[in-house]
């Protein structure tokens, strides 16, 4: 392939190096499947289903035949006092998978977007319910909600917060999970559950009445995937009911079959009262994110307010985009026909099978992993993150992309994997993480 020159002196990249992908670029400019291919032609097996969102592989058909479809119908349409038919079919098709009572539905376009709505909703259903002295949050060390203001207060990772203190909201922080003693722990960790007591402490210090949600990835994903305990979400459930505090799952990775249910929710048994969910709503390919409520949230808000005016006053321009809608009505219907929640479930022992295979390769601290989502915890090297930034890189050479948070790969290919090209996959973090020097 002959490539004319890029500029690259314009577009500022998020979460990147930006002098350092200037020197060595390391760019997609096509996918099939669960491959990429780079502006040269070379081909890259996607081990991270591109951000989480590509779930059921890239290029599907079916998304872009019903997007270019509802371009032509209804490009556009405001959501503000008006609406259009296809957001409310998407809204009830989600409920009908969602776990049982979550089935009311708020749209945004991105995770970070849904985290903010969430946030907003559980201030307006405690105010609604007379209780406006709920204000603050609960969140965990660890933790990634996105990137707005109130995703940015609820994080538990350092680095997404030093450089923006002033502008966060009042969010205490509980402990991780994770402990040296689980390390290459397959599934759940049996011992843990106690953890969740963290949120009683938390409400006795500064009074369960000040809280207004617990908000918690059910499996830490952007941090490196680190399940949760047996027992542990189910004691974060009682204590929240307990204390009358919201409890918030953030499913914007889990979602969607990743842990080989439709959602973790149900996967580990335990009903929140909100959720959020982005991503592979719509199979990446299109921008869109919900937050899914219970009935009675939503009719605490809405009875709440007599006056002709907007019950919530919280929205976007992009809140239910008819095109995303498509694209998630597409890809509701690929997940459904293609049986891919129950492919998740089914593949993912081959798949852990791979990931454990790794364990005594020179750079392998520790390994994690759920369904069809992984964590492998690198060495620390001198400087935290240069391994995990350095062994992403080397990855990308040998032909596998995968997430690197700090020094952990997030490995969570499609859905629709092969086990061929499971295996090929693993051959290439095999190769890349047995090497001594690397
Ligand atoms: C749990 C969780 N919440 C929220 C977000 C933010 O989503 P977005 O990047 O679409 O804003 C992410 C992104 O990875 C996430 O993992």
């Amino acid at each position: 392939m002959t490539q004319m020159p890029i500029n690259m002196d314009h577009h500022w990249l998020p979460f990147t190096n930006n002098r350092l992908f200037h020197k060595e670029p390391q760019m997609f400019a096509r996918a099939e499947g669960v491959r990429y291919w780079t502006p040269e032609g070379r081909e890259i097996l996607d081990g991270s289903s591109g951000l989480f969102t590509c779930a059921a592989g890239h290029g599907r058909k079916e998304i872009a035949e019903a997007v270019y479809k509802q371009l032509q119908v209804l490009d556009y349409s405001p959501h503000f006092q008006r609406a259009a038919p296809i957001s409310f079919e998407l809204a009830e098709a989600l409920s009908g998978i969602l776990p049982e009572g979550l089935d009311r539905i708020f749209f945004g376009s991105s995770g970070s977007e849904a985290v903010d709505s969430a946030i907003k909703i559980c201030l307006a259903y405690h105010k609604a319910k007379g209780e406006p002295q709920r204000t603050r949050f609960v969140s965990r060390a660890w933790a990634y909600h996105g990137v707005n203001l109130g995703g940015t207060s609820l994080a538990g990772m350092v680095n997404n917060r030093r450089d923006f203190s002033g502008v966060t909201c009042d969010v205490v922080h509980m402990r991780h999970t994770w402990n040296e003693d689980q390390r290459f722990t397959r599934g759940q960790p049996q011992d843990g559950a106690w953890i969740a007591e963290d949120l009683e402490e938390i409400c006795k210090t500064y009074g369960g009445e000040t809280i207004a949600a617990v908000f918690v990835e059910p499996i830490a994903g952007s941090i490196g995937t680190i399940v949760p305990p047996v027992g542990y979400l189910q004691k974060l459930r009682e204590i929240a009911d307990k204390y009358g505090i919201l409890l918030v799952f953030d499913e914007v990775i889990t979602g969607f079959g990743r842990t080989g249910s439709a959602f973790a929710a149900q996967e580990f048994g335990v009903t929140p009262d909100v959720m959020t969910m982005a991503k592979a709503i719509t199979n990446g390919a299109i921008p869109m994110s919900a937050v899914a409520v219970k009935t009675e949230i939503q009719k605490a808000v809405i009875d709440s307010i007599t006056a002709d005016r907007p019950e919530l006053m919280h929205g976007y321009t992009y809140s239910a985009h008819p095109v995303a809608c498509a694209a998630a009505l597409a890809t509701l219907g690929i997940y459904k026909t293609e049986g891919l929640f129950e492919r998740a479930a089914s593949l993912s022992s081959t798949f852990l099978d791979g990931v454990f295979s790794l364990r005594n390769l020179p750079h392998v601290h520790d390994l994690r992993g759920h369904g069809m989502m992984s964590g492998i915890q690198l060495t620390p090297g001198e400087t935290p993150g240069a391994k995990g930034s350095l062994v992403q890189r080397k990855l990308f050479d040998e032909g596998l992309h995968v997430k690197a948070t700090g020094d952990a790969l997030i490995f969570a290919p499609a859905l629709t994997t092969s086990e061929e090209d499971l295996s090929m996959m693993i051959d290439v973090l095999q190769k890349v993480l047995g090497k001594a020097e690397l």
